[in-house]
């Protein structure tokens, strides 16, 4: 929490930037999310580091700063994904929040406790600088902070 010089007191996390749904077949869920839902694929992104191929998909005619649907398929079974698919099945992965400045923000909610996955932010989607809070320590979620990139 950040006081203001007027007092406010402003959340560190400031949107639902995306939520992250684990899946087996990629194709099948895109197929799904745009006739079901009439979404837009937006980024299809490879990240080896995170051992996922992954897309986003948003409302076509959204505004900048919206939500997105962030579909992930493990790149094999002995990933983060992967394992997550062999225990629980396709479903909710994590949630992703917005915050301003990732690296105070990580600072700040280390200090309070928090187990962090990632104690410096890493290369997420899009261009953004993410970050994984432990579950253990948010009651259940696995939980993603996320940079957007400065826009030009
Ligand atoms: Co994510």
């Amino acid at each position: 929490m950040t006081e203001t010089a007027t007092g406010w007191r402003l959340s560190l996390l400031n949107r639902i930037d995306h939520v992250g749904i684990a899946c087996h077949d990629l194709a099948r869920g895109v197929a799904f999310y745009e006739s079901a839902f009439g979404m837009t694929v937006v980024a299809r992104e490879r990240n080896e580091h995170q051992g996922v191929s992954e897309v986003m998909l948003r409302d076509a005619n959204a505004a900048a700063g919206t939500s997105y649907v962030q579909l992930l398929q493990p790149l094999g079974p002995d990933t983060p994904v992967g394992r997550f698919l062999a225990r629980r099945g396709e479903g909710l992965h994590h949630i992703a929040y917005g915050v301003t400045d990732i690296t105070a923000a990580l600072a700040s909610i280390g200090a309070s406790g928090v187990r962090l996955i990632n104690d410096r932010p890493v290369r997420g989607s899009m261009g953004s600088l993410i970050a994984f809070l432990h579950p253990a320590s948010v009651g259940g979620v696995l939980t993603e902070l996320v940079q957007a990139p400065l826009l030009a």
